[in-house]
């Protein structure tokens, strides 16, 4: 059974008014003090910019290097070629895509604490093949240091990978890449890479949907899913920032900017400002029945359009079958959770939201 249409509730008496979200102090403190302006020291080496048209014109200027990128930054003290990091993300979207294919699972129990239950049915979903030492470099608890996750992977390449998967299932072609390392050496480093160009597929998508329930849940039945992501990506951008580095272009785009700045464009902020957004603050996912994310000014979920994200086709489906899941199954969040906090990571949102069964 799906979702019922809820009645139109005005917005102060939806199950969603009575929860409140809370920043970190740090990010709080960045929506107080600099929405709605343009360009603003932010530290004695750090400008941010928060105006659409400035963050349009660094972005523009030219493209991320290879310690800026967020995924395929130098591995192991090796850059990693345009050709090579192409590749794995083509081997990325091979493995979603078969995931996808699968017929989706009839019964299964989402509910239970997010983003967490959402990354292990994912990661099953789409590596439930792959043997478990690659697997377990999924585990949330190597977000904690980089260390714990080069031991761990340091322990799992000391011996060759085999090249079976798990009974009754297929390996990804990821894991394929992997088992293919003649030595430890290039073991550890296809590891790496494993973890790299999979992790972020779990984390991001379970979050990304953590976040959609906890700002908007119980969703209208007549509203698409895709205008109920891009909606929590403005309101909680898990990319929340893009980081820039000194660089000689930048001075002559803006007075307040020194030769020596650090460049933090905001989506945080461009997302809330209240010159591009009506009632930035509330969710309506039906602002997107009208706008394009790839050109409403100031959006930048998935980055800018000299260099949007490569990962963004395959996060998009992943999300939408999730959240269909959960709207199919009528999960919404607890009635008892009112509040959830926002920490300061690099990945934005919801520490954990508790979802449960809200009909038959
Ligand atoms: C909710 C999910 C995601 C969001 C919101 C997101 C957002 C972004 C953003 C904003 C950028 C531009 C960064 C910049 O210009 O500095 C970017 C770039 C990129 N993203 Fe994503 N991303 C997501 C998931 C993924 C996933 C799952 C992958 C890969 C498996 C991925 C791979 C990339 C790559 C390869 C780039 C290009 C730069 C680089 O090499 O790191 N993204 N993404």
């Amino acid at each position: 059974m799906t979702q019922p249409s809820l009645p139109q509730l005005p917005p102060h008496l939806h199950p969603s008014a009575s929860r409140s979200t809370v920043f970190h102090p740090r990010l709080a403190a960045l929506l107080r003090d600099h929405r709605g302006k343009d360009v603003f020291r932010l530290e004695p080496d750090t400008i941010g910019v928060a105006g659409h048209e400035s963050a349009d014109r660094i972005l523009s200027v030219r493209k991320a290097t290879e310690t800026e990128r967020p995924t395929f930054k130098p591995l192991l003290g090796r850059s990693i070629a345009p050709a090579e990091a192409a590749s794995v993300m083509r081997t990325v979207g091979r493995d979603v895509r078969e995931a996808l294919k699968k017929p989706l699972p009839e019964k299964v129990d989402l509910a239970g604490p997010w983003p967490i239950t959402g990354h292990i049915f994912l990661r099953d979903l789409i590596l439930g093949g792959d043997p478990y030492r690659l697997r377990i470099l999924m585990s949330r608890n190597l977000e904690l240091t980089t260390k714990l996750t080069w031991s761990v992977i340091a322990a799992g390449a000391a011996f060759p990978l085999p090249m079976k998967p798990r009974p009754g299932a297929e390996l990804t072609a990821l894991a394929r890449r992997t088992a293919e390392a003649t030595n430890y050496r290039d073991r550890r480093y296809a590891m790496g890479m494993y973890r790299r160009a999979a992790a972020p597929v779990c984390f991001t998508v379970s979050t990304l949907v953590a976040n959609a329930m906890w700002l908007g849940s119980p969703f209208d039945r007549s509203t698409p899913d895709r205008n109920i992501l891009y909606e929590s990506m403005r309101l909680l951008p898990p990319s929340w920032n893009l980081l820039r580095n000194a660089s000689p272009e930048y001075p002559a785009l803006d007075p307040a900017i020194e030769a020596s700045d650090d460049i933090l464009v905001l989506p945080l902020l461009s997302h809330r400002d209240p010159a591009l957004w009506d009632a930035p603050d509330e969710f309506r996912p039906e602002r997107w029945d009208s706008l394009d994310p790839d050109t409403a000014p100031g959006y930048l979920a998935f980055g800018h359009g000299s260099e949007r994200c490569w990962g963004r086709h395959a996060v998009m489906p992943l999300a939408e079958l999730l959240l269909g899941l959960l709207r199919r199954d009528n999960l919404t969040v607890d009635p008892r959770q009112t509040s959830a906090k926002v920490p300061l990571a690099g990945l934005l949102g919801v520490d954990e939201v508790r979802l449960t069964r809200s009909g038959p």
